[in-house]
């Protein structure tokens, strides 16, 4: 069985997630889910990523020590990912004691082998972003990835060699085409990052305490950036007396991250890597934001709610589909609450609820629920057959690129057909005449069968509404191989009551 790793970024705690946090977690689970049902041995990673200064300060201000502040609200993000059904294999947070072992051992084992030297830093540092920058970076005086006052630190530190080893990136780069994804952010990494020349990073701090000591000089903790890259490694047991789910999943297939961090996942975790000696991953693909009107979204800006309010108001369904399909391959998309309201009403109430619904009532008027089919065909079927034996091919293709907005819409494209066919051969009017019975079996059992076929493909998106189709269809044929095929349900099977997938949302109420 092929293996797939794939990984979210560690997040920092917080007790204030918005939705736009939730978009890496929600594209990372539906490929997870995807490769799954392909049948891949699948090993979906997220977790939190605790230490630094910005917690140390968060935790000061809130009294409490950093170990408390983060024990407090780890379950935050857990209960996140469970009400949104990410199905992570595992959630590493980096207090845990056998990351922060490895870590010391990687910090020793790069120190031993002279690509980290103890120096003296003096620049500019941006704690929110716990990012280092040179003046010339700035824009406007401030942090050019969040737009924050930088503070001068003056600190001996320890540095890595990064350096020695940008020759060597630049080739990775240019012979790996699909390394960086999209395309544009690669040529960014190379042109604006690294081509004017890597600077040795610094990985230690002195001036605060909330991070995993050198062993072999305590006053100095790791430097965040190279505690959290590691979890990709440490979670699968690397360096440890059992690495056996390292062997088997490294290197990593997918990292998926924000635009924002693609520079700290393809310069220093590769150098990283080549450092130790190890593979490097498949690909880091950096998506782009959910943002509002254009701006962030921001808890000072007041312009979101939790997450949860909105999974409760339009159910987790709706709000993972607005997510993957609101948001164009790595650009920018918008959120707003208005826009969630259109799309469920638009796609799923519309064009999936009302199809199935209207499916499943007409077998019951016309067939006591019973799926029959006396294969009376004629040429309006053959283009709605082909689209639905053909749709596996469609979405492979475009999750292979992680189009994953255009996999949705290609199967949405089926639906449409299928309401379209409905109108077409108006089963209401067949009905009416006895000799059209027969024909009235193959219209209905070609659309519950477009249907079952477009249930099996939205798996990966909406588990809960492919579920619920599944038991009003009252099949087992769920598997990817039963989607290549048009006649898996079988006649006889007596379908369950409808019930509406997705209720209309009054936008006038709101
Ligand atoms: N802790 C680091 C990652 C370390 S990985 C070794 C971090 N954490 S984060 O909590 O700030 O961000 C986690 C993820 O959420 C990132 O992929 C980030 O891009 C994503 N998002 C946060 N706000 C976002 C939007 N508004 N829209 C889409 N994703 C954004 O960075």
């Amino acid at each position: 069985m092929k293996k797939y790793y794939i990984t979210t970024p560690i997040y920092y705690p917080s007790a204030d997630f918005h939705i736009g946090h939730c978009y890496t977690t929600i594209i990372a689970d539906s490929i997870a889910r995807y490769k799954r049902l392909l049948g891949y041995d699948v090993f979906f990673l997220t977790g939190t990523d605790e230490h630094g200064e910005k917690i140390e300060k968060k935790a000061n201000d809130a009294h409490v020590t950093p170990q408390e502040y983060v024990d407090k609200i780890v379950d935050n993000a857990k209960d996140l990912w469970k009400s949104l059904g990410i199905s992570y294999d595992k959630f590493i947070r980096t207090t845990d004691k056998y990351h922060e072992e490895i870590v010391q051992k990687i910090f020793n084992k790069l120190y031993e082998q002279g690509d980290i030297y103890k120096g003296e830093y003096e620049g500019l540092y941006c704690t929110p972003c716990e990012s280092f920058w040179t003046e010339t970076q700035l824009v406007d005086g401030k942090c050019p990835d969040c737009g924050r006052d930088v503070h001068l630190v003056k600190e001996e530190s320890y540095f890595f060699k990064l350096s020695k080893y940008q020759d060597r990136l630049v080739k990775y780069l240019e012979e790996h085409n699909s390394f960086i994804e999209p395309v544009s952010r690669k040529n960014e990494m190379i042109n604006n990052f690294i081509k004017p020349g890597l600077e040795d990073l610094c990985v230690s701090r002195t001036t605060f305490n909330w991070g995993i000591p050198v062993t072999f000089d305590p006053k100095h903790v790791v430097y965040v950036w190279i505690d959290a890259l590691t979890n990709y490694i440490t979670a699968l047991g690397y360096m440890s007396d059992d690495d056996t789910l390292f062997k088997k999943y490294w290197p990593a297939d997918l990292h998926l991250v924000g635009k924002e961090i693609v520079r700290f996942h393809t310069i220093i975790w590769p150098i990283l890597l080549m450092a130790l000696d190890i593979p490097l991953p498949e690909k880091v693909f950096g998506h782009g934001w959910l943002v509002i009107d254009g701006g962030k979204i921001s808890k000072s800006l007041g312009n979101y709610k939790d997450p949860r309010e909105y999974i409760d108001e339009y159910s987790v369904d709706a709000v993972r589909y607005f997510v993957l399909r609101e948001v164009p391959f790595g650009n920018d998309g918008v959120f707003s609450e208005s826009s969630l309201i259109s799309r469920t009403n638009a796609d799923l109430a519309n064009v999936l609820g009302n199809l199935v619904n209207r499916t499943i009532s007409m077998s019951k008027k016309y067939f006591d629920g019973v799926v029959v089919n006396k294969k009376v065909s004629e040429d309006i079927d053959d283009d709605l057959i082909k689209t639905a034996i053909e749709l596996h091919k469609i979405v492979d293709e475009k999750m292979n690129d992680l189009h994953i907005s255009e996999a949705l819409d290609s199967i949405f494209t089926l639906l449409r057909k299928c309401n379209k066919y409905i109108d077409d051969t108006t089963p209401w009017i067949l009905a009416k005449e006895e000799d059209k019975k027969d024909r009235l079996s193959t219209v209905l059992y070609n659309l519950l069968e477009s249907i079952r076929i477009s249930a099996v493909l939205l798996q990966p998106f909406i588990p809960t509404t492919s579920e619920k189709i599944f038991n009003q269809l009252n099949t087992d044929e769920r598997t990817y191989e039963s989607c290549k095929e048009f006649g898996k349900l079988k006649e006889g099977t007596l379908l369950n009551n409808p019930e509406p997938l997705f209720a209309r949302i009054d936008v006038n109420n709101k």
